[in-house]
């Protein structure tokens, strides 16, 4: 089935339906691309620090740099590299293998890493990305985060003190949100069909708006049953931002559930199954929940058969889609870089209660 296409407010269309690319193994991203493509996704959800293990402490730790002219020193950097990299190998073996499938048949989006965020690095970050991705132009390219690190080509600066045994990457609260988003609304338009942010609060959206006078296309946020986050639907759905959910299937590194596998998902997946007369998985539920209302969704798999069953769409009645709503009083965010990520982001970037003790404010 084809999945259904929203139009963003650049008037360029977005597919509902995406794949998502976060924390999928050098070795095995380029596949899941092209077991997508072939399945039949259309969006593409990339960023130029989508590392597995960012959360690690294998990996995370040491400094990492990346440079335009390509020199790369350290783990985080190469594997981040390799990550589009082995994207774009993905999606040109998709090419040659998929009857009539060309660029544009694709919605490829990027985004603009913390410490790309001066306003005098953003051309020169997007640059970057196309040279890996292998495309002349993203279709959308968003702020990952409302946090700057310190300027330069280490992705993870790294403080040489810190209270945290996680260590502390170096924020910047000198570069202002504003200006990086002036930077992001004044890139070549044939280089970026559409701009938009991620992890941006109904504040952190009014203060670019308003200092800029530029709305996003697009807010990607952390959204799935335990985290409904009306407020902030309802604030893009009036300024005409689209809502792309990330994590929609509940991935978190606290050892929670998948919240495909939560008991009221399960019954639902159960009671569509016998309504549809086909098997209807948790994942299928959550996926159709997730797009009521015409947002986005772009759930991850490196996995064949779970890109594939990812790709069935159902329509879930109103009953079904309130019991999945009900979900949402037990809220989680599992997405918190003060609480879960190493080196610890030192910022309270939410709001949530465990992160008001941290030293800066997005916001
Ligand atoms: N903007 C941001 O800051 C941000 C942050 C996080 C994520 N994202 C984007 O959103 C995408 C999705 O989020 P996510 O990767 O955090 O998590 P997710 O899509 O909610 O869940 C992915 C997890 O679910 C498993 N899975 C996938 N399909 C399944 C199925 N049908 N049955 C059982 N398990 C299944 C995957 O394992 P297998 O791979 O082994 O199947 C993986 O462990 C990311 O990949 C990324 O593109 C953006």
């Amino acid at each position: 089935m084809s999945p259904g296409k929203r139009i963003l407010n650049s008037g360029f269309p977005i597919p509902q339906l995406g794949f998502g690319t976060w924390q999928s193994a050098p070795g095995e991203v380029g596949t899941a691309v092209y077991e997508a493509l072939k399945a039949g996704y259309r969006h593409l959800d990339l960023a130029l620090m989508y590392v597995p293990g960012f959360l690690s402490p294998g990996l995370a730790g040491s400094s990492s740099k990346f440079s335009p002219s390509g020199s790369i020193t350290n783990l985080h950097a190469i594997i981040s590299y390799r990550n589009q990299k082995e994207i774009a190998n993905g999606i040109q073996k998709a090419y040659k293998d998929i009857p009539g499938l060309k660029r544009e048949d694709l919605f490829i989006t990027s985004k603009l890493w913390n410490s790309q965020h001066h306003p005098e690095d953003v051309a020169a970050a997007l640059d970057i990305c196309l040279e890996q991705i292998g495309t002349e132009y993203l279709d959308l390219y968003l702020v990952h985060w409302p946090v700057a690190f310190q300027r330069g080509d280490l992705l993870l600066p790294v403080a040489s003190s810190s209270s945290s045994d996680r260590g502390d990457v170096l924020i910047d609260d000198s570069i202002s949100m504003v200006d990086t988003w002036k930077a992001m609304t004044e890139l070549p338009k044939q280089k970026v069909r559409s701009v938009g942010v991620a992890n941006h609060n109904v504040h952190q959206l009014e203060n670019i708006i308003k200092g800029s006078g530029v709305t996003p296309s697009v807010n990607q946020i952390e959204r799935h049953p335990h985290l409904r986050s009306d407020d902030l639907i309802d604030y893009c759905a009036e300024h005409g931002i689209h809502v792309t959910a990330y994590s929609p299937l509940g991935n978190n590194v606290i050892g929670d559930p998948l919240v495909i596998n939560h008991p009221v998902v399960k019954e639902v997946a159960e009671s569509a199954s016998k309504r549809l007369g086909q098997t209807v998985t948790g994942a299928n539920v959550v996926i159709a929940w997730a797009q009521v209302g015409g947002h986005s969704v772009i759930p991850k798999s490196v996995k064949p058969s779970r890109i594939l069953d990812n790709f069935k769409e159902i329509v879930l009645t109103e009953e079904e889609i309130q019991a999945v709503d009900a979900i949402g009083k037990d809220r989680k965010r599992y997405n918190i870089p003060f609480c879960y990520y190493k080196p610890r982001w030192d910022v309270n970037i939410f709001d949530e209660a465990v992160e008001k003790i941290a030293t800066s404010r997005a916001f």
